[in-house]
C-alpha cells in the first residue's frame, strides 16, 4: 500500500487528504493519504523515509515549503527558482522537490478564461506563495507586475530573483488590470486589507489566494464595486491534481463532486 502525507504546522485545516483520498478511491489505487503535524527538526527523517520507500509521496505546506529544501537530493526548475517545494517524490532513487503551486495558479486562471498576457498586475504580499505566483504570471506573459508588501524589505528581497517587478509602497495603488491578494489578510473573516481602491475603475479582476473563507472582505467589496472576483479554491485543486499526476501518473478528474469536497 502506498503511503502519502501532507505535512505542515498547523495542519488540522488541510483539505488535501479529503481531495487526494477521493481520487485514490475513484482510481482504485491501493494507498492512504494522511496529514501530519511536524516540528522542523523532524523534516530530515521524513525525507529519509521517502528515500527508503516507506512513504511514497509528500505534500508540503506552511511553514516548511522552504525549510525542507536542504534535505532533498534535487529540485525541479520551478522549485529552484521559487525556493518553494510543495510536492516530494522519488525518482531514480533521488528525492525530488517540485512546486505545483505554479501550475495550480496558471490552470485556475485559464479555467476562468482570463488572459494575463499584456496585463498590468498588482501582487499584494511577499510571503511564501508570492514567488510561485510571479513565475506563473511570467509564464503567462504578464506585461507589468507591481509588488506591494507591508514590510518593503521583503519585497526588495523578492526583486533579487524577479528583477522585472516594480515595488510600490504599501498603501500606494498603481493602475492595474488584475490584483492578487497573496497576504494572509482575510484568513480571519473580520480581516480588512485597509487599501483604498476608490481611484480604480470597475471591471478589474480581484483574485484572492485564500479559499477559506470563500469570500474575503477583499473580494466582497471588489464585487460590490463591479469587479470580477475569484478565490483560491481552483488553484488549490489544480495544485493537488498536479501532485497526484506526478505520483500516480494519472490525471485525476475535477468535477462538481471534487469542488464540493472543499465546501
Ligand atoms: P511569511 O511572511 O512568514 O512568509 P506568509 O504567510 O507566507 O508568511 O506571508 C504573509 C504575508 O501576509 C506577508 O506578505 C505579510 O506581510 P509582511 O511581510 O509585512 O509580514 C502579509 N501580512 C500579514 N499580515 C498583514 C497585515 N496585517 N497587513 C499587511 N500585510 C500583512
Amino acid at each position: 500500500m502506498k503511503k502519502f502525507l501532507v505535512i505542515g504546522n498547523p495542519i488540522e485545516h488541510s483539505l488535501s487528504p479529503r481531495i487526494h483520498n477521493h481520487w485514490i478511491k475513484f482510481n482504485n489505487i491501493d494507498a492512504t493519504y494522511d496529514k501530519k503535524k511536524l516540528d522542523i527538526s523532524e523534516l530530515e527523517n521524513l525525507v529519509k523515509q521517502v528515500k527508503e520507500k516507506k512513504i511514497y509521496g509528500i505534500n508540503v505546506t506552511v511553514p516548511f515549503k522552504n525549510s525542507i529544501i536542504p534535505f532533498l537530493d534535487k529540485l525541479s526548475n520551478e522549485a529552484e527558482k521559487t525556493q518553494s517545494v510543495n510536492t516530494i517524490f522519488l525518482k531514480d532513487e533521488k528525492t525530488i522537490g517540485h512546486n505545483t503551486d505554479i501550475e495550480g495558479f496558471e490552470l485556475a486562471i485559464k479555467n476562468i478564461n482570463y488572459n494575463v498576457s499584456g496585463k498590468k498586475i498588482l501582487l499584494l504580499g511577499a510571503g511564501g506563495v508570492s514567488p510561485s505566483i510571479l513565475v506563473a504570471l511570467n509564464n503567462m506573459q504578464a506585461h507589468k507586475i507591481f509588488v506591494s508588501n507591508r514590510t518593503q524589505a521583503k519585497a526588495e528581497k523578492l526583486k533579487k530573483t524577479f528583477s522585472e517587478v516594480e515595488i510600490v509602497e504599501w498603501g500606494t495603488i498603481p493602475d492595474f488590470d488584475m490584483i492578487i491578494n497573496a497576504t494572509s489578510l482575510g484568513l480571519n473573516v473580520d480581516d480588512n486589507i485597509g487599501l483604498d481602491f476608490s481611484k480604480i475603475s470597475s471591471g478589474k479582476l480581484f483574485y484572492d489566494i485564500i479559499y477559506n473563507p470563500s469570500e474575503t472582505n477583499f473580494l466582497k467589496s471588489a464585487k460590490k464595486n463591479g469587479n470580477k472576483t475569484e478565490n483560491g479554491k481552483k488553484m488549490f485543486i489544480y495544485q493537488a491534481k498536479a501532485s497526484f499526476k506526478i505520483w500516480n501518473n494519472i490525471e485525476p478528474i475535477i468535477d462538481e463532486e471534487v469542488m464540493e469536497l472543499l465546501n
